[in-house]
């Protein structure tokens, strides 16, 4: 399965994607990288892989509309059979969604449908929770919302501080992003409805 990588930033999720993809056997390769930022250290990564890597800047576009359709043009140049989004921070409208309905997926640093937005790791901080983790989900309209793919937790130590749950949660989300995706990619996950089907492996 051709896969379309939507990031905005360093791209580590990416690279995991990037890093599963070099056995013959993963159902799923990286054709191209795309990011509204021009910084964004993604890019840099891909291209050091010889994959295609396209930034889409969204301050050069009147709207947000505007900026979104040269989005969806390129991803129609590309042909992705899916689309991940990896740190991809620009709100999609829903005929962008619908299009990919079932076809895109995104990771999330946190167990969904507790904390979705923003600054997550501090917010499980504040609300004193002893458990944490990321969550890869297809993407309907309302962001962070979904069918729900995969699950990981870690645990919440004693002294954490945002930036080390960060740093430990984001080596889980490197692991569970390669294998939702090697789920979908080998339609062992789907959407049905407004569900996510898992079917159990071959034997
Ligand atoms: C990750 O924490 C991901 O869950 C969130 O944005 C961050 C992206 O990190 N959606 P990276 O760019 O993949 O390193």
């Amino acid at each position: 399965k051709r896969v379309a990588v939507l990031l905005s930033g360093r791209g580590s999720n990416m690279a995991a994607l990037l890093d599963a993809a070099k056995d013959p056997a993963y159902p799923a390769e990286i054709a191209a990288v795309l990011s509204n930022r021009p910084d964004a250290g993604g890019l840099d990564t891909a291209r050091a892989a010889g994959i295609e890597a396209v930034a889409i800047d969204h301050k050069l576009f009147a709207s947000r509309a505007a900026h979104e359709a040269a989005v969806a043009a390129e991803l129609t140049r590309i042909a992705p059979d899916i689309v991940c989004l990896a740190g991809y921070m620009r709100l999609l409208s829903q005929d962008f969604t619908d299009r990919f309905r079932g076809r895109m997926i995104n990771i999330h640093p946190s167990l969904l449908p507790l904390f979705p937005g923003l600054h997550t790791h501090e917010r499980v901080l504040a609300a004193g929770m002893r458990v944490h983790g990321c969550t890869v989900h297809f993407v309907t309209e309302v962001m962070d919302e979904g069918p729900i793919i995969a699950q990981a937790a870690i645990a919440v130590l004693p002294g954490d501080t945002p930036d080390a749950l960060a740093a430990r949660l984001i080596r889980a989300e490197h692991r569970l992003y390669a294998e939702a995706l090697r789920l979908v990619a080998s339609g062992r996950a789907r959407m049905s409805g407004d569900r996510a089907v898992l079917s159990a492996p071959e034997t």
